[in-house]
């Protein structure tokens, strides 16, 4: 499988239940690497265009306010098979419907607050590694 990068964000709600570190611990229990991070508090501007895709979306909104309503820890994973292998990790995006063990089941409370955000397709992660860092600042290892 080939080896690949992808955006990854532990949203408000799992940085102020002081999970990053397990988090992380799952993320490097699958082999999965940190190419680069940053804990960032994103502007109501930068989570809108973030999520633009969504705009249509009934819940988009709401989205954007969960998603500034505090710090981000915001990482690109580099792995084989980064992309799928960090879904799997997270579960369903409603935690209610998450498998056992997935970081949604064992640290969200609800969809609109489901502890993590993770690419979902090559091309998405390509633009979303983009948007928070620039290729300088990720580093292969
Ligand atoms: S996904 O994961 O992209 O396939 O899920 P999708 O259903 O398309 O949802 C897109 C993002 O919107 C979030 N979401 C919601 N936020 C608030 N309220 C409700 N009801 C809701 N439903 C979905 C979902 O978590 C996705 O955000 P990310 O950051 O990609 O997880």
């Amino acid at each position: 499988m080939a080896i690949e990068r992808t955006l990854s964000i532990i949203k408000p709600d799992a940085v102020a239940k002081n999970v990053i570190g397990q988090i992380y611990a799952r993320f490097e229990g699958a082999g999965l690497k940190i190419a680069a991070a940053r804990l960032a508090q994103l502007s109501r501007a930068e989570a809108e265009a973030f999520y633009a895709v969504h705009k249509a979306r009934p819940f988009f909104n709401d989205l954007v306010s969960f998603m500034i309503s505090g710090p981000v820890m915001i990482q690109v994973l580099e792995g084989e098979g980064a992309i799928a292998k960090n879904r799997e990790l997270m579960g369903a995006t409603d935690p209610k419907k998450a498998d056992k063990g997935t970081i949604r089941a064992d640290f969200a409370d609800s969809i609109d607050a489901n502890a993590v955000h993770g690419s979902d397709a090559p091309e998405t992660a390509a633009v979303e590694v983009a948007f928070f860092f620039p290729a300088m600042s990720v580093y292969s290892r």
